[in-house]
């Protein structure tokens, strides 16, 4: 089921906005044994929001913060990409325990892609789509992406966290 997401950019928020959406994101969960697949969500954020190449958005449905996800320029290869410029990288990418398996990850997944592409045409940046990696023990991470128009680009052995597939849609 299509579900409709909004992602808010918290880099374009004054600061009493991003505080606030902040405290939400604190109050994220991930569920038993997710925490291999991705880090802590406020951590991410935080830390997303000190790297001037990455921009770290809370996902919203009906007005609540469901998730957090980031996009990120010129590290494509943490993903397995052969170089990091071509494309966008997406990490940092969960739904809050209590809201997943609501079709709100494979929204926010394909809503991540038409941000990075507007981001593109914006900065008039080259980039030509987004790629991701995921475990392949995730298969919730590898069916949300399939559903947002995410193809398998071949497995990642790099990185500490185990097998990955590479994952691309392009603009
Ligand atoms: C991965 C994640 C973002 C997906 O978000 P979600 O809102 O749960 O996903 P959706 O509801 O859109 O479901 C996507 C697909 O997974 C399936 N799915 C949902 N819950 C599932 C479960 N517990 N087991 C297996 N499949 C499941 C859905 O049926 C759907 O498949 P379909 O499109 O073939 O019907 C979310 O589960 C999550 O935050 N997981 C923990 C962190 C993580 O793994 N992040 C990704 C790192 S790359």
């Amino acid at each position: 089921m299509s579900q409709t997401v909004w992602l808010i950019p918290l880099k374009s928020l004054d600061s009493d906005a991003r505080d606030i959406k902040l405290g939400d994101v604190a109050a994220l969960n991930l569920g038993p044994g997710q925490e291999k697949f991705v880090g802590e969500p406020l951590k991410m954020t935080l830390l997303a929001l000190e790297d001037e190449s990455r921009l770290p958005y809370v996902i919203e449905a009906n007005g609540e913060v469901v998730g957090v996800l980031t996009l990120q320029f010129g590290a494509a290869s943490l993903a397995g990409w052969p170089d990091d410029d071509s494309v966008w990288l997406l990490r940092g990418f969960l739904i809050d325990r209590k809201r997943q398996g609501e079709g709100l990850g494979s929204s926010a997944a394909a809503a991540a892609v038409d941000e990075a592409r507007k981001v593109t045409v914006r900065n008039g940046g080259g980039q030509a789509g987004v790629v991701l990696s995921v475990n392949e023990g995730n298969s919730t991470g590898l069916a949300a992406y399939a559903r947002a128009g995410f193809v398998d680009r071949g497995r990642y052995l790099g990185g500490n966290s185990g097998p990955q597939r590479i994952m691309y849609r392009s603009f």
